[in-house]
């Protein structure tokens, strides 16, 4: 059976032109800094976000932590929104390796404020942690791709550099905050000093991060990543996908904003769902189903069995996510599928 798979963006199958440029890709030695296409994916990400140096990780989980560990000492404190990505979905890496103390922040739609983070930040005291970051993800994948408005970033970024705060942005979506809302990628790259963002969500890669930043802190986060392990040979193949990802699959994201948006509005109309349509901003639907009546796990095994894969998302919620292996037919079929379920 073929299905429509709504489960992540992550599931992406890399194209015919994609596997080309796979096939094609010039390689060295990454670790001896010797790998042309890694070293071009780097140059180009850099430019993008207007920074001077970027690094090739395996996946956004590596990139955010070499990105922690890079900038922190144990016993650091970090401020980040309490539904944050590198809080809930990154197995306390941050503490285990990093022996950072998460104080977080409970936002709305994902969104945390400067004026909420200022009484959080420690005084400089000898009994006190030392608070070092203040993290931000753009889009927030737990809010259902939520973006954190600019003008809040910039009031972060203020706040930070009047107390002596690094700021840190997990952008493995920023590429649907940059077209879902114009703000050019340089405007990210400028208020964040750390960046890890992922070629293979959105953007349709098999595998891939980036770690962006001034040049001095990208050459130790080439250090740390070699401590966790991610110090990779030949991996130009892979840093082809990357640079093709780039190159074509940006500007058609708004292809998923559309269809996330004709799923959402069509599904909130059917009884028994609810859909916090001003949660809908980017690719990520999430759909309460509490007022039906029925368990999510039940509600997804009748999906899987009419074609439709999505994942539970919290007690009641089930999240449907578009991308770029998905066409407004499956999104129609998917619909159908919902109609199904649960109005029979
Ligand atoms: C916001 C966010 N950050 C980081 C990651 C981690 O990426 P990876 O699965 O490549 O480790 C994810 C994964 O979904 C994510 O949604």
């Amino acid at each position: 059976m073929r299905y429509i798979d709504l489960r992540s963006d992550t599931v992406t199958k890399p194209s015919e032109e994609m596997r080309r440029a796979i096939a094609d890709a010039e390689v060295g030695d990454d670790v001896f800094n010797d790998d042309p296409t890694v070293m071009r994916l780097e140059k180009m990400t850099a430019e993008m976000f207007g920074r001077e140096a970027a690094l090739f990780v395996p996946s956004g989980t590596m990139g955010n932590q070499v990105c922690l560990k890079t900038i922190s000492h144990p016993g650091d404190e970090i401020i980040c929104e309490e539904g944050a990505h590198i809080f809930n979905y990154e197995v306390a890496t941050a503490a285990a390796f990093s022996g950072l103390l998460f104080h977080v922040v409970k936002g709305v739609r994902g969104v945390m404020t400067a004026a909420e983070i200022r009484p959080l930040v420690r005084p400089l005291d000898i009994h006190s942690p030392r608070t070092r970051i203040v993290a931000i993800e753009n889009t927030h994948n737990r809010a259902g791709g939520t973006i954190f408005p600019l003008e809040e970033m910039e009031a972060i970024r203020n706040l930070a550099d009047e107390k002596g705060l690094l700021v840190h942005l997990d952008g493995a979506r920023i590429w649907n905050a940059h077209i879902a809302t114009g703000i050019p990628l340089t405007e990210y790259g400028r208020l964040a000093d750390t960046l890890s963002v992922c070629l293979s969500k959105g953007l349709g890669a098999p595998i891939g991060s980036m770690v962006v930043g001034n040049f001095e802190f990208v050459q130790e986060a080439r250090r740390t990543r070699k401590m966790f392990g991610g110090g990779m040979r030949q991996v130009g193949i892979i840093a082809a996908a990357g640079i093709y990802a780039l190159e074509n699959n940006i500007k058609r994201l708004n292809e998923d904003h559309d269809n996330a948006w004709y799923l959402a509005e069509t599904l909130s109309e059917i009884d028994g769902i609810y859909v916090d349509l001003d949660s809908v901003q980017t690719n990520i639907v999430v759909i309460d189903i509490a007022q039906s009546g029925r368990q999510v796990s039940e509600v997804l095994g009748a999906f899987k069995e009419k074609g439709l894969l999505a994942v539970q998302f919290g007690a009641t919620k089930i999240r449907c996510v578009t991308h770029l292996d998905v066409t407004r037919e499956d999104c129609a079929d998917a619909i159908k599928i919902f109609q199904e379920v649960f109005e029979h």
